[in-house]
């Protein structure tokens, strides 16, 4: 890792599987950063936990604890800059940026979502899938910009949906890519190869394609 890493803000509401992910991508020595801070707007969110346990700061930021959704943002906006972010990582955070927050870091916020956009945008992407009947599902992970699930997007990983899935097979098996693909696109940023034209997001300089996932490898 260079002297000066990229220092992320990782942004959580709940369990924190994709924030470990990142984390143990950077303990492997495949992701050339360092995550600076983890903010959480749930006291009881499991990914605190997980931070603190690898030694990395952990805060609570109460959004009841202010008037409005901006000054909330302000705060939470504040400790990243104090702490030299570079790239906050949206990682299960269950609250809309308004765009007074996505202006303020514009192209330095990325989001990872359990769909392929522009299918299936807001909660429940998975089961958003199987009721419609699609017979392939995925994840995405985008930059953001100031409507919800919509920003260019960086890698996608496509999952098939299978017979005999419900809501929590289907999920797991695209939480799997997630894992995967979330601190690959952080690492394409990282080595600043990520370059927005427009919708279309270019990595430059890499030979192949790694960055559209397809599982299982086609057959016959
Ligand atoms: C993931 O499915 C992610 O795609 C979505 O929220 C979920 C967060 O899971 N945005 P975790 O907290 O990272 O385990």
């Amino acid at each position: 890792m260079g002297s000066n890493p990229l220092k992320l803000g990782v942004l959580v509401s709940g369990r924190g599987s994709n924030l470990q992910a990142i984390i143990d991508a950077i303990e492997r020595g495949d992701l050339e950063a360092q995550i600076a801070v983890v903010i959480s707007d749930k006291e009881q969110a499991y990914a605190l936990e997980r931070a603190r346990k690898h030694g990395i700061e952990a805060l609570f930021i109460d959004p009841r604890a202010y008037k409005s959704r901006e000054e909330h943002e302000k705060v939470v906006g504040d400790y990243l800059e104090e702490r030299g972010v570079g790239l906050i990582c949206l990682a299960g955070y269950m609250r809309i940026l308004s765009p007074y927050f996505v202006k303020r870091f514009q192209w330095r916020i990325m989001n990872i979502h359990p769909a392929l956009l522009p299918s299936f945008p807001g909660l429940h992407g998975q089961k958003q899938a199987l009721d419609y009947g699609v017979k392939i599902s995925g994840c995405t992970v985008h930059f953001v910009d100031e409507e919800t699930d919509h920003g260019p997007i960086i890698i996608q990983a496509a999952v098939p949906v299978l017979e005999d899935d419900d809501e929590d097979t289907l999920s797991a098996r695209i939480l799997e890519y997630e894992h995967k693909i979330y601190p690959r696109a952080i690492q394409l940023f990282a080595q600043g190869r990520l370059e927005i034209q427009g919708r279309r997001v270019r990595v430059k300089g890499a030979p192949g394609n790694t960055w559209a996932v397809v599982n299982p490898p086609l057959e016959g």
